[in-house]
């Protein structure tokens, strides 16, 4: 009688009448080994292995007495699940046999266990299975641990003897000896064969005829483990030159752990045998073997044959994908291998019901397929399915279903809140629906309205190492945070071999997640430990909270050879650059939390570990731990070197990759970032193993062990390393018996010859650079290039002396003959905003992230369309930066205010909204409105929530659209006024934009930050500025934007108006300048000037300040259409490829005012008339009080520079709060009206009133004008530490200077007199600095260029007159000249024209000329 696999494996089991675990899917189901034996069932869900491991222990015995064998019998799906389970001491250290049939054909379960460090057999047939079983008797009993014996009933029956011989002692060997098992066996013989292949799976009669037709040798494996390469190679004949290790499975593509297995041994024994191919495959069950085994060999004969690839389709189609592969790839068609997919395989193995969350199959991990958005969309489904669970369990405690089964429909329904409860699958789903549906009942239908959300599957999010960067903002803080049940598999694919020099560049995300603790963090490399991977997926599968598994994968290129990907994952596990460990903080025990799979680590890891106390346990739990663990990752990188030394193994893995190259840079505008970026880029393209990062991450220590780095820097301050390289240049330089003889380098700096433009600073030009060569050739370096150095004066800017240096860079390092890559085009604003979607981009979303304070940058641009500019306070930045915190980021968040006037109830709320959702202070701006500072980004839809409840907003008051539109205050006309403002008013609504991106982002919802009732409030105003969407055809509603088109402006635009004499708005200054003309105390229309504009930048003569031109007169009534065709020729004219060159004043330049001015009328229809004469007199503010001649007051309060607040002198923003709150008690038409020199007037008290009024500016010191006319006629821009643009201080350094100034103009009598001096913290000139009479524009901390020669009205520009000077140059330069004016002006001279007079400045006539005539000496 024939005898199955089963039963021969039953014989066995049978005979050794031990307890007997038989794993089922179900108590019911049926087993075929019940007729078999006897045996305790066990529930295949139930975590078998798990039970069992609690058998044994519970069952103590003491040290003496011999442990029963244990015996398991369970099928590979449910050993794969049970895998963490062998880890416990019962299968360490007791005897288990684990019988386990593989009758699914799937011999991938076996090789999931090789690291499992137990014996593994593997049985072909009856007669195998009959001797395994026996041997893993013996060797469970022999080993005192579990042993595997695979077997598959689905092998033939067969004739054989089930005489149980005796049980053998000894050593493993010594068993296998005895059962005359040979680990491998040949199955064919061949003379001559040339080719082999190793077979785990289960071999045919047809297999085995088929290699032989092809003359090749195939042997099948009887032990798996411990694997015994040495027999192996011993018994394949030497004629054979290529081996081919094939594993029967489905499942698994483009990773093969036996071929893992095979090279982690192989170079020991490479002596033995040295194959000329060895090539993994996987093989399915083939209908036809003949031709599945023919193009199996003909892969691996092939001159490049492809890994990993399936052969023979189990539908019998027999196709072969190597054969299309191959000839696809023939035909340079191949796609590129997905290395990540090893991975995604093997989650699915572990479980083929979840579910990961960004899709990625189109793209390359890191591209497009955003996590963040797979996290969002996680949220969203969670929410509804708790919005189900509620309803569920409301149901069922109401009891009202109806359904043809109620009492099951209930049980049902509770085990389904039970398993979401703890996060476990839920099986029942269709009986459930199925009940439910039969139910007519409303509740029932509301359930069944949801029943989507019925499924609970795990999630996985999948993404690179992108996030370990900036942790801080990334999708791990967010989902470690969240505390959700979500999974993250993080794949670095970088290699190692490119990152010796930094053991700092990257930040740890394995020791984030652990520090934050309440998670699960595996470390892993599926080319180091298969089992480990395994072992990971299935614990953070169950884990119920944030589980993150950081996968290596090294791979320069997709289709990387799989010997460069083991190569590179062995030194970083070896080394202890990337250790293999779990954590589970759910595990009480601590000796449990932590569980390292690998030997050596990091040093950062051991510091967390020792922070931990965990280095102690582990050393102790594991003693021969410890003499790895105190030897420190660089002792373990030189060992690693010297494995590299070994020739043989070299030779096999030449050939894979180009020279390394390290990149590094130091740059605070990011000039020398992208610069170094690009190199790397090109670099990888070359084929070379490149990495750029910043000089603060690359350790000066590590620098030796470089090959070749190149080092960019800019330069800051006066010659000072950037912020993010003076760290590794403080290092460097200190650094004693530092040898760098091993290392090529070179550097490329990136300076400005004129920065510092006098002879005696020549010496900071491009200092760091120059310094940082010299050093590290100090230090030995050999010269890969020359120093290179870029200057921005050159005719491209710092690409001149880049040109000249890279190529030299190639040259050096052999890669000058290959083609680089193309660059990509870096997007551009323009870019940005067509692709937004009408100014929405995915601000939404941002703003709902929490894990950062930031937004991204493209949302940065698109924000300043809403009046919003993201921000970070540059005092703590440092000092944040090495907590290792991000920045402090804050919003600046500024109004529309058109006309520059608020009524009491919206000054008021902006002086609550500040205290309650900025940093405490408002801030005039030099346009005449008000801005909220240091908004976090929680803040921000409240903060503008609240401004809409008084009718307030903030769209355009930013961007490259229109802003607001500014007008003079003019305190003493009240008619005149009004009508201004109208114009303002209504010129500001024409020009607004339409999208509806700003109602839908910032007032539609709830929000969490949303304060009882202030919905109410918000909602006064549902639409925010009136725009709404445009029907078109097909009645679908879309934004339209009919004056801007969807690129908008491109740049900012700004329109204001003043009424001569005055000019507190610099009329001269604007991209439209309007000049009211009065007739019998009625405007009449305005004079238009176009093109002015105040932005520059140092140095780049090609950017001036600009005054307007005058265009002509223009009807009141026409005005907004005369301002609407200016705009839109700039927009069809203006540049859009340079923004240094966008504004309206290039464009008139470019054009000339008349072509210019021709252009507008042809667009408008209308032509310009004659302009009207008027006359302009000032452009500062009158304070105190003026009666208007209706008979209301108003009174010019002084804020200096703007910025209301309270200090201990001045508590002026109490002051405005009381005056507001009076005028609202008092019902008085009084209101605050901004000027464009940042103060405000009380303006439209009643005489009634005006007592009182006055009482309160004199109780909060807000009457106080008694200033220097200086200290009266400045002001400044915001700068540091709030803009990012800023240089140099200013509005916090402004009064101070102007102290030091006083007592000399006292001195010379100059008290009264006014003199318009403005400072900025950078060119681009907000506070207006160029039409002052002096100004000081920022150039770095403490220094200036000071300019002199402005009008004293804002009518002339100013010109430099002394580059970058200190506090003490500039007193020492005005005091002596404020003197002269004292004492030698003409009746009435303004300073600014008596310095033109005197020959102390050039006047400058007109924009184009402000960088000639600047005195030599400047
Ligand atoms: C505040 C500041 C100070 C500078 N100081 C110097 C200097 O001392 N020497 C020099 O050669 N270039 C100097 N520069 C010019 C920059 O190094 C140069 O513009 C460079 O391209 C900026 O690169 P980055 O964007 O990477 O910072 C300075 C630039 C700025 C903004
Ligand atoms: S002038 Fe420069 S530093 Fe000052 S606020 Fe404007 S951008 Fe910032």
């Amino acid at each position: 009688m024939s005898t199955s696999p089963i039963e021969a494996v039953a014989a066995v089991i049978k005979a050794a009448s031990n307890p007997v675990y038989v794993t089922q899917p179900a108590k019911s189901a049926a087993s075929k080994w019940a007729e078999l034996l006897e045996f305790t069932p066990l529930i295949d869900s139930n975590e078998p292995l798990a039970l069992v491991a609690g058998y044994i222990d519970a069952n103590d015995v003491s040290e003496d007495d011999v442990r029963p064998t244990t015996v398991v019998v369970t099928d590979g799906t449910t050993l794969l699940q049970n895998l963490p389970f062998l880890s416990l001491s019962a299968y360490k250290k007791t005897p288990v046999v684990i019988n386990v049939d593989l009758s699914a054909g799937d011999y991938g379960v076996v090789t999931a266990f090789s690291d499992a460090q137990i014996p593994i057999f593997v049985s072909q047939n009856a007669a195998d299975a009959f001797v395994h079983t026996q041997a893993a008797f013996a060797a469970a009993a022999s080993e005192k641990s579990a042993v595997l014996n695979f077997f598959s009933s689905a092998s033939a029956s067969e004739k054989i003897t089930t005489d149980i011989s005796s049980q053998p002692q000894g050593t493993f060997s010594d068993i296998l000896v005895q059962y005359n098992i040979n680990a491998f066996l040949a199955l064919n013989k061949v003379s001559n064969a040339k080719d082999a292949i190793v077979f785990l799976g289960q071999t045919s009669p047809e297999l085995v005829k088929a290699a032989t037709a092809q003359k090749a040798l195939l042997y099948t494996v009887n032990v798996f483990q411990p694997l015994d390469l040495e027999a192996l190679l011993s018994i394949i004949p030497s004629s054979v030159e290529t081996l081919t290790l094939v594993e029967q499975t489905t499942k698994i593509a483009s990773f093969s752990p036996l071929l893992l297995e095979f090279f982690k041994k192989y170079p020991q024994f490479q002596h033995l045998k040295n194959f000329t191919k060895i090539v993994g495959a996987k093989y399915a069950h083939a209908s036809d073997a003949s031709s599945a085994t023919s193009n199996l060999l003909a892969n691996t004969r092939s001159a490049s044959p492809l890994q990993n690839v399936l052969f023979g389709k189990a539908d019998g189609t027999a196709s072969s994908e190597a054969q299309t592969a191959q000839s696809e790839k023939q035909a340079g068609q191949l796609k590129v291998y997905e290395l990540e997919q090893a991975y995604l395989k093997v989650l699915n193995q572990v479980n083929p019901n979840s579910t990961v969350l960004n899709d990625i199959s189109e793209k390359t991990l890191g591209g497009s397929s955003n996590p963040e958005f797979g996290f969002g969309s996680y949220l969203y489904f969670k929410e509804r399915q708790n919005n189900l669970a509620a309803l569920v369990s409301a149901y069922i405690q109401k009891g009202v279903f109806s359904s043809l089964d109620n009492e099951k429909l209930v049980e049902l329904l509770s085990q389904w809140l039970v398993q979401l409860k703890q996060g476990k699958a839920f099986a029942s789903v269709e009986e459930l629906l199925n009940i439910l549906s039969s139910d007519q009942s409303e509740p029932a239908k509301e359930i069944l309205s949801l029943k989507d959300y019925f499924t609970i599957q795990s999630k996985w999010l999948v993404g690179s190492d992108a996030w370990s960067y900036d942790l801080g903002s990334s999708g791990v803080h967010n989902v470690i945070s969240s505390g959700e049940n979500v999974n993250m598999l993080v794949i670095d694919s970088e290699p190692y071999s490119s990152k010796k020099a930094g053991a700092l560049r990257k930040k740890d995300i394995g020791l984030y997640a652990m520090n934050y603790g309440n998670c699960y963090v595996a470390s892993v490399a599926i080319y180091s430990s298969y089992t480990q991977v395994l072992q990971a997926f299935i614990e953070a599968e169950k884990f119920n909270g944030p589980s993150i598994v950081l996968a290596y994968l090294p791979y320069e290129t997709e289709d990387a050879q799989v010997l460069s990907i083991l190569k590179d994952t062995k030194a970083a596990v070896d080394s202890g650059y990337w250790p293999l460990y779990r954590f589970d903080s759910a595990q009480e025990e601590d000796s449990l939390r932590f569980k390292l799979d690998s030997s050596a680590l990091r040093t950062q890891l051991r510091d967390f570990l020792d922070r931990e106390n965990k280095l102690t346990l582990l050393a102790k739990k594991n003693p021969q731990l410890s003499r790895n663990l105190t030897a420190s990752a660089n002792s373990e990188a030189k060992k690693r070197q010297a494995q590299l030394e070994d020739e043989s193994y070299k030779q096999l893995l030449q050939g894979l990759s180009g020279p390394p190259l390290t990149i590094g840079f130091a740059s605070d505008g990011g000039n020398a970032e992208a610069v170094a970026k690009k190199i790397n880029r090109q670099a990888l393209a070359r084929g070379l193993k490149s990495i750029v990062l910043s000089m603060d991450d690359i350790s000066v220590e590590d620098l030796p062990l470089e090959t070749n780095i190149v080092f960019v820097t800019s330069t800051a301050g006066q010659g000072e390393f950037p912020n993010n390289g003076k760290g590794f240049w403080d290092e460097l330089k200190l650094s004693q018996d530092l040898d760098l003889s091993s290392i090529r380098f070179s550097v490329f700096g990136l300076g400005d010859s004129k920065y510092w433009p006098r002879k005696e600073d020549k010496h900071y030009y491009n200092k760091p650079a120059v310094d940082l060569f010299n050093k590290l050739e100090f230090y030995g370096g050999v010269e890969l290039a020359g120093l290179g150095l870029g200057d921005d004066q050159d005719p491209d800017g710092f690409s001149t002396g880049y040109d000249d240096w890279l190529p030299k860079i190639w040259t050096a390092l052999g890669v000058d003959n290959v083609e680089g890559i193309e660059e990509p085009k870096p997007l551009t604003n323009e870019d940005m905003k067509i692709q937004s979607d009408y100014l929405r981009g995915t601000i939404a979303e941002g703003l709902r992230d929490e894990s950062t304070g930031a937004i991204c940058a493209v949302d940065q641009q698109l924000t300043k369309f809403h009046g919003i500019y993201m921000q970070d306070d540059r005092d703590i930045r440092d000092e944040r930066k090495a907590q290792g915190l991000e920045p402090a980021y804050s919003f600046m968040v500024r109004l529309r205010l058109p006309g520059g006037a608020a009524n009491p109830s919206q000054y008021l709320r902006l002086d609550e909204l500040a205290d309650v959702r900025g940093n405490g202070t408002l801030k005039i701006t030099t346009r005449a409105t008000f801005q909220l500072h240091g908004v976090v980004k929680h803040n921000m839809k409240p903060a503008i929530r609240g401004m809409n409840g008084v009718l307030l907003d903030t769209l355009a008051a930013c961007g490259d659209v229109n802003r607001n539109v500014m007008v003079s205050a003019l305190p003493e006309n009240a008619k005149v006024h009004k009508q201004i403002a109208d114009t303002g008013a209504l010129i500001s609504e024409h020009l607004l934009p339409e999208t509806t991106a700003y109602h839908e982002i910032w007032l539609e919802g709830a929000d969490d930050q949303d304060y009882a009732g202030d919905r109410e409030k918000w909602e006064a105003r549902p639409d925010g500025p009136k725009k709404k969407k445009t029907m078109v055809a097909g009645n679908a509603l879309v934004d339209y934007e009919p004056q801007y088109g969807p690129t908008y402006l491109p740049r900012k635009f700004k329109v204001v108006i003043t009424v001569p004499p005055y000019n507190d708005v610099d009329v001269y200054a604007h991209d439209i300048g309007l000049i009211a003309i009065v007739e019998n105390n009625n405007v009449i229309g305005y004079n238009l000037l176009a093109g002015g504009g105040m932005g520059s930048t140092h140095n780049n003569v090609k950017t001036y300040p600009r005054t307007g031109s005058m265009l002509g007169f223009v009807p009141i009534e026409k005005v907004h259409i005369a301002c609407e065709n200016v705009m839109l020729v700039q927009r069809d004219f203006g540049d859009r490829t340079n923004r240094k060159h966008a504004r309206l004043k290039y464009t008139v330049d470019d054009l000339g005012v008349d072509v210019f001015k021709q252009k507008v009328e042809e667009y408008w229809g209308e032509s310009f008339e004659e302009p009207r004469a008027f006359e302009i007199k000032s452009n500062v503010d009158y304070f105190g009080w003026v009666k208007d001649e209706t008979g209301l007051n108003h009174f010019t309060a002084f804020i200096e520079n703007g910025r209301i607040e309270d200090t201990a002198s001045l508590p002026q923003k109490s002051g405005l709060r009381e005056l507001a709150k009076y005028l609202i008690s008092q019902n008085t038409s009084g209101e605050f009206r901004l000027t464009g020199n940042q103060h405000m007037v009380i303006s439209n008290i009643s005489d009634d009133h005006l007592a009182a009024v006055k009482e309160i500016l004199a109780k909060y010191k807000l009457d106080n004008t008694e200033f220097s006319a200086l200290r009266l006629s400045s002001s400044s821009c915001v700068a540091l530490p709030t803009c990012g643009l800023a240089m140099a201080e200013s509005e916090r350094y402004l009064p101070e200077l102007i102290t030091k100034l006083e007592q000399s103009l006292e001195e010379y009598g100059l008290r009264h007199d006014s003199v318009v001096m403005r400072m900025t913290g950078c060119p681009n000139g907000c506070a207006r600095p160029w039409l002052a009479e002096v100004a000081l524009v920022g150039k770095a901390p403490g220094a200036y260029n000071l300019l002199l020669g402005g009008g004293h009205h804002g009518h002339r520009l100013n010109k430099i007159y002394r580059y970058s000077i200190k506090e003490h140059e500039i007193l020492s330069i005005l005091k002596p000249l404020f003197k002269r004016w004292s004492l030698e002006r003409n009746e009435g001279e303004p300073f600014g024209d008596f310095c033109i007079r005197i020959g102390e400045i050039k006047e400058t006539t007109e924009g184009k000329y402000f960088h000639e005539g600047i005195p030599e000496d400047a």
